[in-house]
């Protein structure tokens, strides 16, 4: 154990994914103290989350001697759009949004979908990049519905959870299954060993 708490830096300008990073980094007794920050980053069109997220985090030049980790994550609706809008999740909802994507789906019958994270953590100590990734499948909602969370949340009916949509959940009802707050699992496990 550290006499001091070192802080960590979140790198993102999303105040949603940070809250929630926030909440499950409070739970735990853990030697590292979790700050905010924003910074130029990178964002390139890969073939897959992890190389968006290793990329953003090689673009970051850090004005600071601490440990860093960015966070990138997609929505995939496996049945029946094959996996869209996947790596291109930022682009669709800013252009044709949740409305849009309901309209491309005819049958809501047996869909299939599921989020993913990746965290990419440079690791000060010892100078090297880690990364650890989670997920969580579930269908699309066939409205809307709710008002908490973000992004993709309301049309993200995650499986065993009643009829519920992410938007519908509370943070910590999110955190709980979430394919971030199993990505930030990963990590608090690598840092219990590191500390
Ligand atoms: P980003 O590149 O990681 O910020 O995410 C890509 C897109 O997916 C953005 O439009 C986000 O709003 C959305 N997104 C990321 N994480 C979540 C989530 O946990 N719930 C809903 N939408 C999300």
């Amino acid at each position: 154990m550290k006499q001091e708490k070192e802080i960590i830096y979140f790198i993102t300008g999303n105040n949603h994914k940070f809250k929630e990073i926030k909440k499950l980094f409070q739970k735990e007794e853990i030697d590292y103290y979790l700050k905010q920050k924003t910074a130029a980053t990178i964002e390139v069109q890969a073939s897959n989350i992890k190389e968006v997220a290793l990329f953003k985090l090689n673009s970051i030049k850090p004005k600071f001697n601490n440990s860093y980790f960015v966070e990138d994550a997609g929505f995939f609706i496996d049945d029946p759009l094959k996996g869209f809008p996947g790596v291109y999740s930022k682009f669709v909802l800013n252009t044709i949004g949740n409305k849009g994507i309901l309209k491309l789906i005819n049958d809501y019958w047996n869909t299939v979908a599921h989020f993913e994270a990746v965290i990419a953590l440079y690791f000060q100590p010892l100078d090297k990049i880690f990364t650890f990734e989670g997920s969580v499948e579930g269908k699309v909602s066939k409205e809307i519905k709710g008002t908490n969370g973000f992004g993709y949340d309301p049309i993200f009916i995650p499986n065993g959870l009643s009829n519920n949509t992410f938007g519908e959940l509370s943070i910590e009802e999110k955190n709980a299954i979430s394919h971030r707050a199993k990505a930030w699992q990963k990590m608090l496990i690598f840092l219990r060993k590191h500390q």
